[in-house]
Protein backbone atom coordinates (compact mmCIF):
# COMPACT_ATOMS: atom_id res chain seq x y z
CA UNK A 1 0.00 0.00 0.00
CA UNK A 2 1.46 3.51 -1.07
CA UNK A 3 3.11 5.01 2.05
CA UNK A 4 0.66 8.47 1.95
CA UNK A 5 -2.13 6.40 3.14
CA UNK A 6 -1.07 4.05 5.71
CA UNK A 7 -0.19 5.26 9.05
CA UNK A 8 3.10 5.07 11.35
CA UNK A 9 3.37 1.36 12.79
CA UNK A 10 1.83 1.67 16.70
CA UNK A 11 -0.27 5.13 15.81
CA UNK A 12 -3.78 4.73 15.28
CA UNK A 13 -6.50 6.23 14.23
CA UNK A 14 -9.83 7.48 16.01
CA UNK A 15 -12.63 7.86 13.23
CA UNK A 16 -15.57 9.77 13.15
CA UNK A 17 -17.80 6.53 13.71
CA UNK A 18 -16.03 6.11 17.29
CA UNK A 19 -15.10 9.10 18.54
CA UNK A 20 -18.02 9.69 20.13
CA UNK A 21 -17.27 6.91 22.59
CA UNK A 22 -13.95 8.92 22.95
CA UNK A 23 -15.67 11.73 24.05
CA UNK A 24 -18.33 10.52 26.15
CA UNK A 25 -15.65 8.24 28.25
CA UNK A 26 -13.15 11.93 28.75
CA UNK A 27 -15.90 13.39 29.62
CA UNK A 28 -16.98 11.15 32.75
CA UNK A 29 -12.88 11.31 33.55
CA UNK A 30 -13.30 15.17 33.62
CA UNK A 31 -16.23 15.10 35.64
CA UNK A 32 -15.29 12.61 38.19
CA UNK A 33 -11.46 14.10 38.18
CA UNK A 34 -13.70 17.66 38.93
CA UNK A 35 -15.84 15.68 42.03
CA UNK A 36 -12.20 15.65 44.03
CA UNK A 37 -11.54 19.11 43.39
CA UNK A 38 -8.97 18.37 40.51
CA UNK A 39 -8.51 20.93 37.65
CA UNK A 40 -7.03 20.38 34.06
CA UNK A 41 -3.10 21.09 33.44
CA UNK A 42 -2.32 20.91 29.45
CA UNK A 43 1.63 20.18 29.38
CA UNK A 44 3.33 20.64 25.73
CA UNK A 45 3.85 16.84 23.66
CA UNK A 46 7.88 17.28 24.10
CA UNK A 47 10.15 18.40 27.21
CA UNK A 48 13.49 18.16 27.51
CA UNK A 49 15.12 14.94 27.34
CA UNK A 50 16.61 15.56 30.00
CA UNK A 51 13.87 15.96 32.52
CA UNK A 52 12.53 12.00 31.90
CA UNK A 53 16.12 11.12 32.41
CA UNK A 54 16.20 12.19 35.67
CA UNK A 55 12.30 11.48 36.59
CA UNK A 56 11.15 8.35 34.76
CA UNK A 57 14.86 7.06 35.72
CA UNK A 58 18.19 6.25 33.83
CA UNK A 59 17.77 2.47 33.70
CA UNK A 60 14.46 2.09 33.45
CA UNK A 61 13.14 0.64 29.90
CA UNK A 62 10.94 3.35 29.44
CA UNK A 63 14.61 6.08 29.00
CA UNK A 64 16.88 3.49 27.96
CA UNK A 65 14.67 1.88 24.98
CA UNK A 66 11.08 3.75 24.42
CA UNK A 67 11.75 7.23 24.16
CA UNK A 68 11.45 9.27 20.85
CA UNK A 69 14.07 11.69 21.69
CA UNK A 70 15.43 13.97 18.81
CA UNK A 71 18.29 17.06 18.30
CA UNK A 72 16.33 20.08 17.28
CA UNK A 73 18.24 22.69 15.08
CA UNK A 74 19.52 24.56 17.46
CA UNK A 75 20.96 21.35 19.25
CA UNK A 76 18.51 20.85 21.80
CA UNK A 77 17.70 17.07 23.19
CA UNK A 78 13.97 16.93 23.14
CA UNK A 79 11.97 13.52 23.88
CA UNK A 80 8.09 13.06 22.96
CA UNK A 81 7.03 12.56 26.71
CA UNK A 82 6.40 8.97 27.06
CA UNK A 83 4.19 9.86 30.26
CA UNK A 84 2.25 12.67 31.96
CA UNK A 85 3.96 12.75 35.17
CA UNK A 86 7.03 14.50 34.44
CA UNK A 87 5.87 17.45 32.59
CA UNK A 88 3.15 18.10 35.28
CA UNK A 89 5.95 18.25 37.67
CA UNK A 90 8.24 20.37 35.53
CA UNK A 91 5.18 22.30 35.30
CA UNK A 92 3.85 22.73 38.93
CA UNK A 93 8.04 24.11 39.44
CA UNK A 94 8.47 26.32 36.80
CA UNK A 95 4.94 28.31 37.61
CA UNK A 96 5.09 28.15 41.40
CA UNK A 97 2.08 26.60 41.40
CA UNK A 98 2.52 25.71 45.21
CA UNK A 99 1.89 28.85 45.64
CA UNK A 100 -1.55 28.85 44.75
CA UNK A 101 -1.94 26.28 48.48
CA UNK A 102 -1.23 23.04 48.66
CA UNK A 103 -2.78 20.37 48.16
CA UNK A 104 -2.52 21.04 44.58
CA UNK A 105 -4.59 18.62 42.51
CA UNK A 106 -4.60 18.36 38.51
CA UNK A 107 -5.60 15.92 36.17
CA UNK A 108 -4.54 15.48 31.93
CA UNK A 109 -5.98 13.98 29.30
CA UNK A 110 -3.13 13.51 26.45
CA UNK A 111 -1.16 11.60 24.05
CA UNK A 112 2.19 9.49 25.38
CA UNK A 113 5.08 8.42 22.95
CA UNK A 114 6.86 5.05 23.68
CA UNK A 115 8.44 3.06 21.21
CA UNK A 116 7.43 -0.25 21.88
CA UNK A 117 6.46 -3.32 20.14
CA UNK A 118 3.35 -2.59 18.68
CA UNK A 119 0.36 -5.56 19.81
CA UNK A 120 -3.16 -5.00 20.90
CA UNK A 121 -3.10 -2.80 24.02
CA UNK A 122 0.11 -2.08 23.32
CA UNK A 123 1.01 1.38 20.89
CA UNK A 124 3.72 3.48 20.38
CA UNK A 125 1.28 6.58 20.46
CA UNK A 126 -1.24 6.14 23.26
CA UNK A 127 -3.39 8.21 25.48
CA UNK A 128 -3.64 8.44 28.86
CA UNK A 129 -6.21 9.79 31.73
CA UNK A 130 -4.02 10.96 34.47
CA UNK A 131 -4.42 12.69 38.13
CA UNK A 132 -1.56 14.06 40.21
CA UNK A 133 -1.65 15.72 43.91
CA UNK A 134 1.45 17.70 45.17
CA UNK A 135 1.63 18.69 48.99
CA UNK A 136 0.01 15.92 50.58
CA UNK A 137 1.89 12.83 52.19
CA UNK A 138 -1.14 11.44 54.47
CA UNK A 139 -2.66 8.45 53.02
CA UNK A 140 -5.72 9.73 52.56
CA UNK A 141 -4.70 11.18 49.74
CA UNK A 142 -3.80 7.58 48.70
CA UNK A 143 -6.87 6.87 49.26
CA UNK A 144 -8.48 9.09 47.89
CA UNK A 145 -6.38 8.63 44.63
CA UNK A 146 -7.23 5.25 43.90
CA UNK A 147 -11.02 6.52 44.96
CA UNK A 148 -10.81 8.50 42.02
CA UNK A 149 -9.39 5.87 39.74
CA UNK A 150 -12.08 3.14 41.23
CA UNK A 151 -14.58 5.47 40.60
CA UNK A 152 -14.22 6.34 36.74
CA UNK A 153 -14.25 2.78 36.10
CA UNK A 154 -17.38 2.06 38.43
CA UNK A 155 -19.11 5.51 36.01
CA UNK A 156 -18.08 3.16 33.27
CA UNK A 157 -19.52 0.23 34.35
CA UNK A 158 -16.28 -1.35 33.96
CA UNK A 159 -16.51 -4.59 36.54
CA UNK A 160 -14.27 -7.47 35.83
CA UNK A 161 -11.13 -5.59 36.87
CA UNK A 162 -9.08 -5.77 40.18
CA UNK A 163 -6.61 -3.42 42.34
CA UNK A 164 -3.71 -4.59 43.41
CA UNK A 165 -1.81 -2.86 45.94
CA UNK A 166 1.55 -2.95 47.58
CA UNK A 167 3.98 -0.48 49.07
CA UNK A 168 7.83 -0.42 48.20
CA UNK A 169 9.25 2.00 50.99
CA UNK A 170 11.26 4.82 51.60
CA UNK A 171 14.62 6.21 50.14
CA UNK A 172 15.66 4.56 53.44
CA UNK A 173 14.45 1.38 53.32
CA UNK A 174 14.98 0.96 49.84
CA UNK A 175 18.92 0.23 50.74
CA UNK A 176 17.99 -2.84 52.57
CA UNK A 177 16.01 -4.09 49.76
CA UNK A 178 18.59 -2.91 46.80
CA UNK A 179 21.39 -5.20 48.57
CA UNK A 180 19.20 -8.44 48.76
CA UNK A 181 18.04 -8.15 45.35
CA UNK A 182 22.11 -7.30 44.02
CA UNK A 183 22.73 -10.40 46.12
CA UNK A 184 20.24 -12.42 44.68
CA UNK A 185 20.48 -11.14 41.12
CA UNK A 186 24.58 -11.78 40.94
CA UNK A 187 23.86 -15.45 41.80
CA UNK A 188 22.18 -15.78 38.40
CA UNK A 189 23.91 -13.19 36.61
CA UNK A 190 24.77 -15.44 33.52
CA UNK A 191 20.81 -15.62 32.92
CA UNK A 192 20.38 -11.68 32.65
CA UNK A 193 20.49 -10.09 29.43
CA UNK A 194 22.79 -7.29 28.73
CA UNK A 195 20.61 -4.01 29.96
CA UNK A 196 19.54 -5.96 33.63
CA UNK A 197 23.36 -6.87 33.64
CA UNK A 198 24.19 -3.08 33.60
CA UNK A 199 21.01 -2.71 36.34
CA UNK A 200 22.88 -4.97 38.64
CA UNK A 201 24.98 -2.16 40.49
CA UNK A 202 23.36 0.97 39.37
CA UNK A 203 19.60 -0.42 40.28
CA UNK A 204 18.69 -3.71 40.44
CA UNK A 205 15.27 -3.15 41.03
CA UNK A 206 14.54 -2.39 37.05
CA UNK A 207 15.37 -6.13 36.69
CA UNK A 208 11.95 -7.22 37.82
CA UNK A 209 10.23 -5.34 35.13
CA UNK A 210 12.50 -6.64 32.25
CA UNK A 211 10.14 -8.18 29.41
CA UNK A 212 13.31 -10.51 28.25
CA UNK A 213 11.86 -14.06 28.94
CA UNK A 214 15.15 -15.51 30.62
CA UNK A 215 15.32 -11.82 33.09
CA UNK A 216 11.03 -12.81 33.83
CA UNK A 217 12.03 -15.90 34.76
CA UNK A 218 14.98 -15.35 37.98
CA UNK A 219 12.87 -12.36 38.83
CA UNK A 220 9.81 -14.53 39.78
CA UNK A 221 11.86 -15.85 42.66
CA UNK A 222 13.56 -12.48 43.80
CA UNK A 223 12.80 -11.02 47.58
CA UNK A 224 9.71 -8.61 47.70
CA UNK A 225 10.14 -5.11 48.45
CA UNK A 226 6.96 -5.61 51.05
CA UNK A 227 9.48 -7.82 53.21
CA UNK A 228 11.79 -4.78 53.11
CA UNK A 229 9.57 -1.77 54.20
CA UNK A 230 10.45 0.15 57.30
CA UNK A 231 7.66 0.51 60.49
CA UNK A 232 6.75 4.18 59.46
CA UNK A 233 6.13 2.93 55.54
CA UNK A 234 4.17 -0.15 56.56
CA UNK A 235 2.40 2.37 59.27
CA UNK A 236 1.70 4.14 56.50
CA UNK A 237 0.58 1.58 54.16
CA UNK A 238 -1.78 0.34 56.95
CA UNK A 239 -3.81 3.49 56.77
CA UNK A 240 -4.08 3.39 52.89
CA UNK A 241 -5.66 0.29 53.51
CA UNK A 242 -7.97 1.33 55.84
CA UNK A 243 -9.14 4.22 54.07
CA UNK A 244 -10.07 2.52 51.22
CA UNK A 245 -11.65 -0.44 53.93
CA UNK A 246 -13.54 2.56 54.71
CA UNK A 247 -14.39 3.78 51.40
CA UNK A 248 -15.46 -0.34 50.68
CA UNK A 249 -13.05 -0.79 47.45
CA UNK A 250 -11.62 -3.99 47.71
CA UNK A 251 -7.96 -4.66 46.96
CA UNK A 252 -5.79 -7.40 47.02
CA UNK A 253 -2.33 -6.74 47.70
CA UNK A 254 0.50 -8.03 45.72
CA UNK A 255 4.15 -7.63 46.75
CA UNK A 256 5.18 -7.97 42.97
CA UNK A 257 4.64 -4.72 42.01
CA UNK A 258 7.21 -2.29 41.92
CA UNK A 259 6.04 -0.28 38.79
CA UNK A 260 8.61 0.10 35.91
CA UNK A 261 9.22 4.17 36.51
CA UNK A 262 12.06 5.08 38.81
CA UNK A 263 9.98 7.73 40.61
CA UNK A 264 7.58 5.61 42.92
CA UNK A 265 7.88 5.25 46.71
CA UNK A 266 5.88 3.99 49.47
CA UNK A 267 2.20 2.92 47.65
CA UNK A 268 1.48 1.97 44.21
CA UNK A 269 -1.21 0.28 42.85
CA UNK A 270 -2.47 -1.01 39.49
CA UNK A 271 -5.90 -2.00 38.32
CA UNK A 272 -5.44 -5.43 36.19
CA UNK A 273 -8.13 -7.03 34.12
CA UNK A 274 -7.62 -10.57 32.69
CA UNK A 275 -10.19 -9.74 29.81
CA UNK A 276 -7.57 -8.27 27.37
CA UNK A 277 -4.95 -10.42 27.12
CA UNK A 278 -1.33 -9.59 27.94
CA UNK A 279 -1.99 -5.70 28.60
CA UNK A 280 -3.74 -6.65 31.12
CA UNK A 281 -2.71 -3.15 33.40
CA UNK A 282 -5.18 -0.28 32.54
CA UNK A 283 -4.17 1.87 34.96
CA UNK A 284 -1.18 2.41 37.30
CA UNK A 285 0.23 5.06 39.80
CA UNK A 286 1.17 5.42 43.04
CA UNK A 287 3.20 8.08 44.90
CA UNK A 288 6.51 9.70 44.59
CA UNK A 289 7.53 11.53 47.36
CA UNK A 290 10.80 12.28 46.41
CA UNK A 291 10.33 13.66 42.25
CA UNK A 292 9.79 17.33 43.34
CA UNK A 293 12.75 17.53 45.43
CA UNK A 294 14.67 15.37 42.54
CA UNK A 295 13.51 17.77 40.24
CA UNK A 296 15.24 21.19 42.17
CA UNK A 297 12.09 21.95 44.38
CA UNK A 298 11.47 21.72 47.58
CA UNK A 299 10.43 18.34 49.34
CA UNK A 300 6.85 17.69 48.56
CA UNK A 301 5.09 14.39 48.98
CA UNK A 302 3.29 13.78 45.73
CA UNK A 303 1.52 10.81 44.05
CA UNK A 304 -0.62 10.17 41.02
CA UNK A 305 -1.94 7.50 38.30
CA UNK A 306 -2.58 7.47 35.01
CA UNK A 307 -5.07 4.92 32.93
CA UNK A 308 -4.51 3.92 29.14
CA UNK A 309 -7.54 4.98 27.61
CA UNK A 310 -6.91 2.72 24.39
CA UNK A 311 -7.03 -0.21 27.56
CA UNK A 312 -10.01 0.98 28.65
CA UNK A 313 -11.61 0.89 25.58
CA UNK A 314 -10.73 -2.35 24.76
CA UNK A 315 -11.79 -3.51 28.43
CA UNK A 316 -14.87 -2.00 28.33
CA UNK A 317 -15.62 -4.03 24.12
CA UNK A 318 -14.49 -6.95 25.95
CA UNK A 319 -17.16 -6.92 28.31
CA UNK A 320 -20.14 -6.01 26.09
CA UNK A 321 -20.36 -1.88 27.41
CA UNK A 322 -22.18 -0.28 25.07
CA UNK A 323 -21.75 3.02 24.61
CA UNK A 324 -25.07 4.60 22.64
CA UNK A 325 -24.38 7.49 20.23
CA UNK A 326 -26.66 10.62 21.01
CA UNK A 327 -28.67 11.44 17.93
CA UNK A 328 -27.18 15.07 17.62
CA UNK A 329 -29.01 16.81 14.84
CA UNK A 330 -32.38 18.51 16.09
CA UNK A 331 -33.57 19.78 12.16
CA UNK A 332 -32.98 18.82 8.80
CA UNK A 333 -33.94 22.07 6.43
CA UNK A 334 -34.21 20.25 2.85
CA UNK A 335 -34.78 22.79 0.07
CA UNK A 336 -35.95 22.92 -3.22
CA UNK A 337 -34.96 25.97 -5.93
CA UNK A 338 -32.49 29.05 -5.42
CA UNK A 339 -34.78 31.32 -3.36
CA UNK A 340 -35.78 28.20 -1.00
CA UNK A 341 -31.99 27.09 -0.51
CA UNK A 342 -31.26 30.68 0.40
CA UNK A 343 -33.76 30.49 2.73
CA UNK A 344 -32.94 27.20 4.26
CA UNK A 345 -28.98 28.33 4.52
CA UNK A 346 -29.94 31.74 6.40
CA UNK A 347 -32.88 29.77 8.82
CA UNK A 348 -29.71 27.26 9.83
CA UNK A 349 -27.33 29.78 10.74
CA UNK A 350 -30.03 31.54 12.86
CA UNK A 351 -30.75 28.07 14.33
CA UNK A 352 -27.29 27.19 14.63
CA UNK A 353 -26.33 30.62 16.92
CA UNK A 354 -30.01 29.71 18.80
CA UNK A 355 -27.96 26.43 20.09
CA UNK A 356 -30.17 24.25 18.22
CA UNK A 357 -27.91 21.67 16.29
CA UNK A 358 -29.26 21.96 12.21
CA UNK A 359 -28.16 20.73 8.90
CA UNK A 360 -29.00 21.74 5.53
CA UNK A 361 -28.15 20.00 1.97
CA UNK A 362 -24.33 21.63 0.66
CA UNK A 363 -23.55 19.04 -1.82
CA UNK A 364 -26.64 20.28 -4.08
CA UNK A 365 -28.74 17.50 -3.76
CA UNK A 366 -32.65 16.39 -5.36
CA UNK A 367 -34.92 16.77 -2.82
CA UNK A 368 -35.45 12.92 -2.17
CA UNK A 369 -31.75 12.40 -1.69
CA UNK A 370 -31.88 15.33 0.71
CA UNK A 371 -34.63 13.44 2.91
CA UNK A 372 -32.80 10.24 2.55
CA UNK A 373 -30.06 12.29 4.21
CA UNK A 374 -32.01 13.29 6.61
CA UNK A 375 -32.78 9.80 7.76
CA UNK A 376 -29.17 8.71 7.52
CA UNK A 377 -27.74 11.33 10.11
CA UNK A 378 -31.13 10.76 12.37
CA UNK A 379 -32.65 14.21 12.44
CA UNK A 380 -34.98 14.52 14.95
CA UNK A 381 -36.96 17.50 12.96
CA UNK A 382 -37.57 17.79 9.11
CA UNK A 383 -38.59 21.05 7.17
CA UNK A 384 -38.74 21.17 3.18
CA UNK A 385 -38.93 24.37 1.72
CA UNK A 386 -40.61 25.32 -1.82
CA UNK A 387 -41.11 27.94 -3.57
CA UNK A 388 -44.94 27.49 -2.66
CA UNK A 389 -43.51 27.46 1.38
CA UNK A 390 -42.05 30.45 0.53
CA UNK A 391 -44.74 32.65 -1.20
CA UNK A 392 -47.42 31.03 1.74
CA UNK A 393 -44.64 31.84 4.35
CA UNK A 394 -45.86 28.58 5.75
CA UNK A 395 -43.68 25.19 6.52
CA UNK A 396 -44.47 21.98 7.71
CA UNK A 397 -42.18 20.85 11.05
CA UNK A 398 -42.59 16.99 10.64
CA UNK A 399 -41.12 14.79 13.47
CA UNK A 400 -39.22 12.16 11.81
CA UNK A 401 -40.02 8.90 14.26
CA UNK A 402 -43.68 9.81 15.26
CA UNK A 403 -44.08 11.63 11.93
CA UNK A 404 -46.89 13.94 13.62
CA UNK A 405 -46.70 17.76 12.32
CA UNK A 406 -46.70 21.27 13.14
CA UNK A 407 -47.36 24.31 10.64
CA UNK A 408 -45.10 27.25 11.47
CA UNK A 409 -44.51 30.34 9.62
CA UNK A 410 -41.35 30.77 8.00
CA UNK A 411 -40.38 34.33 9.94
CA UNK A 412 -37.31 33.93 12.17
CA UNK A 413 -38.69 34.76 15.35
CA UNK A 414 -41.72 32.13 14.76
CA UNK A 415 -40.05 29.65 13.53
CA UNK A 416 -37.11 29.53 15.91
CA UNK A 417 -40.58 29.90 18.68
CA UNK A 418 -41.56 26.33 17.12
CA UNK A 419 -38.37 24.92 17.19
CA UNK A 420 -37.58 25.68 20.51
CA UNK A 421 -41.17 24.46 21.59
CA UNK A 422 -40.47 20.78 19.78
CA UNK A 423 -36.85 20.20 21.41
CA UNK A 424 -38.01 21.46 24.98
CA UNK A 425 -40.80 19.19 24.77
CA UNK A 426 -39.03 15.89 23.23
CA UNK A 427 -36.50 16.73 26.04
CA UNK A 428 -39.30 17.18 28.99
CA UNK A 429 -40.37 13.68 27.91
CA UNK A 430 -37.41 12.06 27.68
CA UNK A 431 -37.32 13.29 31.54
CA UNK A 432 -40.53 12.27 32.01
CA UNK A 433 -39.71 8.80 30.95
CA UNK A 434 -36.96 8.95 33.34
CA UNK A 435 -38.51 10.09 36.38
CA UNK A 436 -41.50 8.61 36.15
CA UNK A 437 -44.29 9.69 38.69
CA UNK A 438 -41.43 12.26 40.14
CA UNK A 439 -41.59 14.12 36.99
CA UNK A 440 -43.93 16.83 37.66
CA UNK A 441 -42.02 17.62 41.04
CA UNK A 442 -39.09 18.02 38.92
CA UNK A 443 -40.47 20.60 36.39
CA UNK A 444 -42.04 22.60 39.42
CA UNK A 445 -38.45 22.84 41.22
CA UNK A 446 -36.94 23.67 38.06
CA UNK A 447 -39.44 26.57 37.51
CA UNK A 448 -39.03 27.86 40.88
CA UNK A 449 -35.00 27.76 40.22
CA UNK A 450 -35.39 29.67 36.70
CA UNK A 451 -37.18 32.63 38.88
P1 LIG B 1 2.48 3.55 33.35
O1 LIG B 1 2.13 2.34 34.13
O2 LIG B 1 3.75 3.53 32.60
O3 LIG B 1 2.46 4.75 34.39
O4 LIG B 1 1.31 3.90 32.35
C1 LIG B 1 0.00 4.07 32.81
C2 LIG B 1 -0.97 3.37 31.87
O5 LIG B 1 -0.76 3.82 30.53
C3 LIG B 1 -0.79 1.87 31.78
O6 LIG B 1 -1.43 1.22 32.86
C4 LIG B 1 -1.44 1.56 30.45
O7 LIG B 1 -2.84 1.46 30.59
C5 LIG B 1 -1.10 2.78 29.63
N1 LIG B 1 0.04 2.48 28.74
C6 LIG B 1 1.34 2.49 29.03
N2 LIG B 1 2.07 2.17 27.95
C7 LIG B 1 1.20 1.97 26.95
C8 LIG B 1 1.32 1.62 25.57
N3 LIG B 1 2.49 1.46 24.99
N4 LIG B 1 0.18 1.50 24.83
C9 LIG B 1 -1.03 1.69 25.39
N5 LIG B 1 -1.21 2.02 26.69
C10 LIG B 1 -0.11 2.16 27.46
C11 LIG B 1 2.70 6.04 34.06
O8 LIG B 1 2.78 6.45 32.92
C12 LIG B 1 2.75 6.96 35.25
N6 LIG B 1 3.06 8.30 34.78
C13 LIG B 1 1.44 6.91 36.01
C14 LIG B 1 1.44 7.83 37.19
C15 LIG B 1 0.89 9.05 37.27
N7 LIG B 1 2.04 7.60 38.34
C16 LIG B 1 1.88 8.64 39.14
N8 LIG B 1 1.20 9.54 38.49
Amino acid sequence: MDILTKKVKGAEDILPADSYKWQLVEEIMREEAAKSGFKEIRTPVFEHTVLFNRSVGETTDVVQKEMYTFDTKGGESITLRPEGTAGAARAYLEHAIYNDGLPVKVFYQLTCYRYEKAQAGRQREFHQFGMETYGAADPKADAEMICAANGIFDRLGVSDIRLELNSIGCKTCRKDYTNALKEYFTAHKGELCETCLSRLDRNPMRILDCKNESCKNIAKDAPVVLDYICSDCSAHFDKVKTFLDAADVSYTVNPTIVRGLDYYTRTVFEFVTDSIGAQGTVCGGGRYDGLIEELGGQPTPALGFAMGIERLMLVMKAQGIELPEEETCDLYIAALGDEAEKKAFSLACMLRSASLAVETDIVGRGLRAQMKYANKIKAKYSVVIGDDDLKNNKVTIKNMSTHDTVETSLDEDKFLEAMTDLVVGQQEELISGLLGEDAGTFFEALKNLNG
